[in-house]
This record gives C-alpha cells, sequence and structure tokens, in this order.
C-alpha cells in the first residue's frame, strides 16, 4: 500500500484537525494545532496521504532565533496505520528539508508518559537534552510548558562533526 509524503495543503487542515484527539488516546491536543501551521509554515508541515485519506501529520517550523534549528511541534499517525514507517516517512522528509535549507538540528519535546512516543523518538535518532528530573530513565523538565505539563526534551543532529549529513540511524 503507498503511502505518499507530501506538504500540506491549506485545506488539508480541516480534515487533520478533525481526527488529533483521536489520534492522540483521546487527549485534547487539537487547541495546541491552529491552522497557522497549514498555512504559515507550508514549508514544514507534511502530510502522509494514502489514496485519498490523510493517515498521518507532521507539522515543524524552523527556528526565527536560530535559523540553523528546526522544531517538530506535532507528529501523528493514524492508529490504524502505526508500525508501518509512516511516523518515520514523515520525519525523514523534515529532515530532508531541514538539510536542503542549511539547517543542522530538529528538537522536539513530548510528555514524559508517552512512552511510545518517546520510543519512537529515540529509534529516530534523537537524544533526550538534560533535565532534573527522571522518569523511565529518561531526564525531564518539570512544567516546561506551564504548571503540570512536564517535557522530554529531544534534539538530534542532522551533521556529524566533519559537517556531513548523519543517516537517520546514528
Ligand atoms: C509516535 C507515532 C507518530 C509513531 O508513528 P508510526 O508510524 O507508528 O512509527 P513508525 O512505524 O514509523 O516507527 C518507526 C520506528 O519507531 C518505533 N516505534 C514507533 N512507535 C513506537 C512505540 N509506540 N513503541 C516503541 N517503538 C515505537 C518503531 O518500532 C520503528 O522502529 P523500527 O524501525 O526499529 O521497527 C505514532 O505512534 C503516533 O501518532 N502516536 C500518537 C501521537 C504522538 O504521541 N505523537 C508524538 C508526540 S507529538
Amino acid at each position: 500500500m503507498t503511502v505518499t509524503i507530501r506538504h500540506a495543503e491549506s485545506d488539508d487542515y480541516d480534515r487533520v484537525i478533525s481526527n488529533v484527539d483521536a489520534w492522540w488516546g483521546g487527549r485534547q491536543m487539537a487547541g495546541m494545532l491552529p491552522r497557522l501551521f497549514f498555512t504559515y509554515f507550508r514549508p514544514w508541515t507534511f502530510v502522509a496521504v494514502h489514496e485519498d485519506s490523510i493517515v498521518g501529520f507532521l507539522a515543524g517550523f524552523q527556528s526565527q532565533t536560530d535559523p540553523r534549528q528546526v522544531y517538530c511541534h506535532f507528529i501523528g499517525v493514524d492508529p490504524g496505520w502505526r508500525g508501518r514507517g509512516v511516523g518515520e516517512a514523515l520525519y525523514q522528509r523534515l529532515f530532508v528539508e531541514a538539510t536542503s535549507r542549511g539547517c543542522h538540528e530538529v528538537y522536539a519535546v513530548t510528555a514524559p508518559t508517552n512512552r511510545g512516543s518517546i520510543a519512537f523518538h529515540t529509534r529516530m535518532g534523537f537524544a533526550s537534552l538534560p533535565g532534573p528530573c527522571f522518569e523511565i530513565q529518561i531526564p525531564y523538565s518539570p512544567d516546561y510548558d506551564g504548571p503540570g505539563e512536564d517535557r522530554v526534551r529531544f534534539r538530534k543532529p542532522l551533521l556529524d562533526r566533519s559537517g556531513r549529513l548523519r543517516s537517520i540511524a546514528d
């Protein structure tokens, strides 16, 4: 079954936002994904499409503070499509976009309770940044995104020390 990764179109937002809470297991996530990612950040927002269906998406942006950095705000895959490489394909597409635009590293955060996301990001080559607390052997920062909103912070370098592109598994 073929899945294509492409840049998001503004219209894709309506199809994505109606699924976000369900894809996050019922967590109220939709309020954290405004349409602006599908309009003003289209170079960094991708959808995974099978036939006419959106089966995954990644919403990111390039840092305005340090243009070498890219941040992945959301990545989500339809539960019926998980474990088939869709999430990896979305990140691979982001890594290609980032390197082609001269960016060197990708950042993301996730809740320390989201073990699936932690395992996935580790598999994608992200390393956790230091934090004052530990959960399941991984450091996290309490109240990072406001009271009670603890986060594991992840970073993935895209270049090795000699400035060459790393492979995804590095
Ligand atoms: C996390 C998520 C995006 C992964 O998408 P996916 O399409 O299932 O991931 P892939 O199939 O591309 O998996 C890539 C690798 O990560 C691993 N992985 C993915 N999800 C995993 C999980 N829940 N537990 C352990 N490993 C996992 C896979 O085993 C695979 O490793 P492999 O190549 O060694 O087999 C998806 O589970 C999801 O949408 N979760 C809910 C939303 C969420 O929490 N997003 C992240 C925070 S924004």
